[in-house]
């Protein structure tokens, strides 16, 4: 019986345990609502400006979609018209001074090079986004291929 108790007691120390470290965690965590309580309406914040400077950015590794360095509002894309490739297809790039969609935007699955863009590479935004004019949420350490090779010869260096 006095076993019994024990288990017991054990067992009400842990729940204890776990619903103070699930209290502090739920106090720590942040989410994109920010700390207001689920049952409380907010406004919700303005929506951030698209970076619209026509600089092309650096692609972090070779087979990075290009992000879009231009403001996109309006742009249509349907199965009747594409706004995207007014610009950006072979034949229009001489007048807007558009980078042409790369040979890869005519292949099909089988490695086929079609006439025109590929039904796989219609959908644009699919792959490329605009970028917003904001801080990031979170942090991020991505490195690319350089500095980890450089970072590597110089370990090596050091050996
Ligand atoms: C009015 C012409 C025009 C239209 C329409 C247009 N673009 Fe562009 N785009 C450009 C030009 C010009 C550049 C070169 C950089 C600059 O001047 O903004 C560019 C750059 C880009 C780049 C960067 C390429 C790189 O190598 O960094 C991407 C990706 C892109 N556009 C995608 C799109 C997508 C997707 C759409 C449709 C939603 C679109 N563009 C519509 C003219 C256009
Ligand atoms: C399935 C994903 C995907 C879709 C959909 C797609 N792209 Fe791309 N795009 C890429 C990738 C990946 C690259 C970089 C590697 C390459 O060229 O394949 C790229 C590269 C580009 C470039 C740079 C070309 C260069 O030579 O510098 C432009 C411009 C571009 N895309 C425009 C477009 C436009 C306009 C559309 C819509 C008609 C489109 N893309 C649809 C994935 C996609």
């Amino acid at each position: 019986m006095q076993e019994h108790a024990k288990r017991f007691a054990v067992a009400v120390a842990i729940a204890a345990c776990c619903i103070t470290v699930s209290t502090a965690l739920a106090a720590e965590l942040m989410s994109l609502r920010g700390s207001v309580g689920i049952e409380e309406e907010i406004t919700a914040p303005p929506i951030a400006p698209d970076v619209n400077d026509d600089q092309r950015q650096m692609r972090n590794y070779p087979e990075q979609p290009p992000v879009i360095p231009h403001q996109i509002r309006d742009y249509q894309i349907t199965l009747n018209a594409n706004k995207c490739l007014s610009c950006h297809s072979r034949q229009f790039t001489a007048q807007s001074q558009a980078p042409m969609i790369s040979i890869t935007h005519f292949m099909d699955r089988e490695g086929q090079i079609l006439a025109s863009v590929t039904p796989r590479r219609y959908f644009c935004t699919q792959c490329h986004v605009t970028q917003a004019d904001i801080e990031p949420l979170i942090d991020n350490d991505f490195q690319d291929i350089d500095s980890l090779i450089s970072a590597e010869g110089s370990n090596e260096g050091s050996q």
